[in-house]
């Protein structure tokens, strides 16, 4: 089974994450920095590109998209991005967190039918499924009675949780540490998710002999409180001799496709893309570049080779150096990434390519080096070669991916935006998170870091901000103790202390065991990297913090609702 579940109907209307998360109120709700690296909403990234606004204001200007929620599509994106990436030197490293394709592609390829629709196995009525015996109110409980799975859809489809909350397929309940007790199993989607993507929850729950023959719950337990319903089912299938990542979580399958045999290898077409200039740079442009060759390929018919080697850029890092060894799982969805284009990864192809060459004579695979991007990808159209082969000779920033699909190249190459997604590894920690408050939690976004610090283009934002002011004007927006997410790039913890007195405050850190040494997170990417620790960086840390913030009912955003300066500087408000 897969985890990773199409897009598919586009939940639109008012009640539609999208609406809300591209609205204009909306527009600078990622800017959650961590340390030094000031990361913005890309919902309009020509303008979050701050640094560069202040260099280059007209062409920002120019680039600048109302936005509208339905403008600011991949396109949108394309377009600001294009126009300002030219000189990414002057870039901020990640001053913005892209959206990825689960954030505005609501037409990309159709849920499949099969387990995602909501179950509509007939539910038995709990009556019915009764008989004599099973009536005995006496007799012990068995978890396995169909009345146990009925009253816990029954109730499910009540619940306080389900607004945004999809059912789609349970589990058999399995008995839960007392009589009286099962814990339950069960497949959700959340409708403020653009994605079709699932997750799983389990809880249990405390039935009741009730009216007639049915059982009533008593009580349920919090958002996975049904342990003894944890484990997951295990998937089926024989296991390809060189697999080299275990599957961990049977929901994530991140495996490594492999070429099954020499004639197969031989049979491929390939376009390979050597490390250019881009390798360290922000996560903005690995994703502009990285996107770029994988248009290429869908271009040219072509398996892409990829490098799932990642350096994450010294914005992110504690000490301000680029750390590379970083696996593109660690943030990206790959089990969606192959199932929407086709890639395989460096080392596997380099290692069949020296096994299966012959050198001369008919077993040879046929190579077109290509040392410059100056070579269109139309050019290489009509190339019957096995493997193209860009090598991004020249020295920065000539050595950059992204410049293939400049020009004339920019009209046929179409960046398959839907193909990449976040790691759903960390949607795994943003689901835990916004499940332990049950969806029904409130948001507030508080920027300060560098822009605080910045007077002259940010006259107000520190006064605003201030734990004084956001205890005189939160109180005003968010209903009393109501639960709190704050999302912010504020570095002390305790800043927020004034707040307590009036919401239930939780912080990103305050789920630190999400990711620590004895958690699931922790286990699975072990898994990735060979058995090394992964630090949850900071990169990550922005990823799950703006998407827990996503899910608020009610968002309060720092530019919006707490100051009058503008989140690109001063008079950038209305452009
Ligand atoms: C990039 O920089 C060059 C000069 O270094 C300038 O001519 C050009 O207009 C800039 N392009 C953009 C998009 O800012
Ligand atoms: C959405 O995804 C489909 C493929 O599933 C793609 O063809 C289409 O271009 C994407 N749309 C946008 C706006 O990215
Ligand atoms: C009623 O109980 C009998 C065994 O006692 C069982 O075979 C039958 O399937 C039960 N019927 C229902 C509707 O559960
Ligand atoms: C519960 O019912 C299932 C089948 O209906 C049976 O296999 C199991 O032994 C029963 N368990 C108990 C504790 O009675
Ligand atoms: C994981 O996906 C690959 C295809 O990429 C497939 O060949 C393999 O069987 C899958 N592994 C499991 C355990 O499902
Ligand atoms: C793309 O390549 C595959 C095999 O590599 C071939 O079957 C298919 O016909 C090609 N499609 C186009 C449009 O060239
Ligand atoms: C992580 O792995 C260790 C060792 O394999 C295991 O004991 C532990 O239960 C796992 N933790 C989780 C949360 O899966
Ligand atoms: C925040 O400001 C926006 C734009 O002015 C407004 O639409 C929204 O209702 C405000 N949010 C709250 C919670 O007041």
């Amino acid at each position: 089974m897969s985890s990773s579940d199409q897009d598919d109907a586009p939940d639109g209307g008012e009640d539609s994450p999208l609406f809300r998360r591209r609205g204009p109120s909306s527009a600078d709700i990622a800017e959650i920095p961590v340390s030094q690296s000031f990361i913005k909403a890309a919902s309009n990234v020509g303008f979050s590109l701050f640094v560069l606004a202040v260099l280059v204001v007209t062409v920002v200007a120019v680039t600048y998209q109302p936005p509208d929620p339905w403008l600011q599509s991949s396109a949108a994106i394309t377009t600001s991005l294009s126009r300002v990436l030219p000189n990414s030197t002057y870039l901020v490293p990640d001053d913005s967190l892209l959206p990825t394709g689960e954030d505005f592609n609501s037409s990309s390829v159709p849920a499949p039918a099969r387990a995602d629709e909501p179950d509509e196995a007939p539910v038995v009525p709990a009556s019915a499924a009764a008989n004599a015996t099973a009536c005995d109110p006496d007799a012990p409980l068995n978890c396995s009675d169909p009345r146990v799975l009925a009253a816990v859809k029954a109730f499910n489809a009540k619940a306080f949780f389900r607004r945004s909350i999809v059912f789609l397929s349970y589990e058999a309940p399995v008995p839960g540490p007392k009589p009286g007790v099962c814990d339950v199993a069960w497949r959700f989607r959340n409708r403020k998710e653009r994605s079709w993507r699932r997750y799983r929850d389990y809880r249990r729950f405390i039935l009741a002999p009730g009216e007639g023959c049915a059982l009533e719950i008593t009580k349920v337990g919090k958002f996975r409180s049904g342990i003894n319903a944890a484990r997951r089912p295990q998937r089926k299938g024989p296991k390809s001799p060189r697999v080299k990542a275990p599957v961990v979580d049977a929901e994530i399958n991140d495996t490594i496709p492999v070429v099954g045999s020499e004639a197969e290898f031989k049979r491929g077409k390939y376009l390979y893309y050597m490390r250019g200039g881009d390798h360290c740079k922000s996560m903005n442009q690995f994703i502009w570049s990285f996107l770029c060759g994988l248009g290429e390929a869908k271009f040219l018919n072509r398996t892409f080779v990829m490098d799932l080697n990642v350096c994450l850029s010294g914005a992110h890092t504690p000490d301000g150096k680029d750390v590379d060894g970083k696996d593109f799982r660690y943030y990206f969805d790959f089990e969606h990434l192959k199932e929407s284009a086709s890639v395989v990864e460096e080392g596997d192809f380099l290692k069949d390519w020296k096994r299966w060459d012959k050198k001369k004579g008919p077993g040879r695979i046929t190579v077109r080096k290509v040392p410059s991007y100056k070579t269109t990808p139309m050019q290489l159209k009509r190339d019957k070669s096995n493997i193209i082969w860009r090598q991004f000779n020249g020295q920065e920033p000539e050595n950059y991916w992204y410049r293939v699909c400049e020009g004339r190249a920019a009209k046929v190459i179409q960046r398959p935006w839907y193909a990449i997604w976040k790691s759903k590894r960390l949607m795994n920690i943003v689901t835990e998170i916004a499940g332990r408050l049950d969806w029904d939690y409130d948001g507030l976004h508080v920027v300060r870091g560098w822009k605080a610090q910045y007077k002259k283009n940010y006259p107000n934002l520190d006064a605003d901000t201030s734990p004084d002011a956001l205890a005189a004007k939160v109180p005003t927006l968010i209903k009393p103790w109501r639960h709190l997410y704050i999302a912010t790039n504020e570095p002390f913890y305790n800043y927020f202390d004034k707040l307590r007195s009036h919401f239930h405050v939780h912080l990103l850190d305050d789920y630190k065991e999400l990711w620590s040494s004895n958690s699931e997170w922790y286990n699975e990417t072990m898994a990735l990297s060979g058995g090394k620790p992964v630090p949850f960086d900071a990169y990550m840390r922005v990823i799950v913090d703006t998407e827990v913030f996503y899910r608020a009912k009610t968002q309060v955003e720092t530019f919006n609702n707490l100051t009058r300066d503008c989140k690109d500087g001063i008079n950038t408000c209305n452009l």
